[in-house]
């Protein structure tokens, strides 16, 4: 496990920006596994930027998304779908066909994970995998129980996540209650994984994930056990180390 320490959000968004640029350039059709939340936002923007300025060429490379709110409709503001499209696909030259994320709508549970699994195993894998990380410890959908997830599955939504994400919706209800989500086995097998994480408040959740024992009730210190793990994590995040 590496930390890169930031000095602050700006600064560790250039530098996992600069982490994901370098895969796209020594493999220009990798497969990049990519997340949604508020922390990875800085660093589509440098990757759209460094786009526009000529630097980077995404029409080789293929990417999978971690997860996606079941029974929300691709369209909607909030879905995962829309959020990739906002932040980076539309900025930027990846083929439509290369994008690939659950699909919400599918209500069939297991033909969709099934079929999702299907798409990650037939693009050969995932090069790198970018993580953010839940407050209590979840990466992805996985969230704390007494067993590591395997593939793809269906979960429901803790409190705690339902919660965190309200601020992206009208009012609490409104949050979907399940979603689709890549499980441990197949981010573990991703060749690189890549977690940023900023802010005072995930102080405590790093501490316990990455130097605490390894176990599903925190699902994130699995990558404790990953041979190309790099943390990239602002000073308020490293706080309590
Ligand atoms: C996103 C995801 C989640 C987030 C986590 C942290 O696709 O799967 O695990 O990475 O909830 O979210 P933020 O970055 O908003 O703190």
């Amino acid at each position: 496990m590496r930390i890169v320490r930031t000095k602050d959000y700006e600064e560790m968004s250039r530098k996992a920006a600069a982490i994901i640029s370098a895969q796209v350039v020594i493999k220009p059709d990798c497969v990049l596994g990519l997340a949604t939340g508020g922390t990875p936002v800085g660093i589509y923007k440098n990757l759209v930027n460094w786009y526009k300025g000529g630097d980077l060429d995404f029409s080789e490379v293929t990417s999978v998304n971690l997860d996606e709110y079941r029974g929300l409709p691709r369209e909607h503001k909030e879905s995962y779908w829309s959020f990739m499209h906002r932040n980076l696909f539309d900025h930027v030259n990846i083929k439509p066909e290369h994008i690939n994320l659950p699909d919400g709508m599918n209500m069939d549970a297991d033909a969709e994970c099934a079929r999702y699994d299907k798409v990650i195993e037939s693009v050969g894998g995932i090069d790198l995998q970018l993580l953010g990380i839940g407050h209590d410890g979840h990466i992805g959908f996985n969230e704390p129980s007494n067993a590591f997830d395997l593939g793809t599955h269906c979960v429901k939504l803790t409190d705690e996540t339902i919660d965190a994400n309200q601020r992206f919706f009208n009012n609490r209800d409104e949050v979907p209650r399940e979603a689709y989500t890549m499980g441990t086995r197949t981010i573990m097998q991703a060749r690189k994984v890549l977690m940023v994480v900023s802010g005072k408040d995930k102080a405590e959740i790093i501490k316990k994930a990455f130097f605490g024992p390894v176990t599903p009730e925190v699902p994130a210190s699995i990558l404790q056990m990953h041979p190309d793990f790099t943390l990239v994590a602002d000073e308020d995040a490293l706080s309590l180390l």
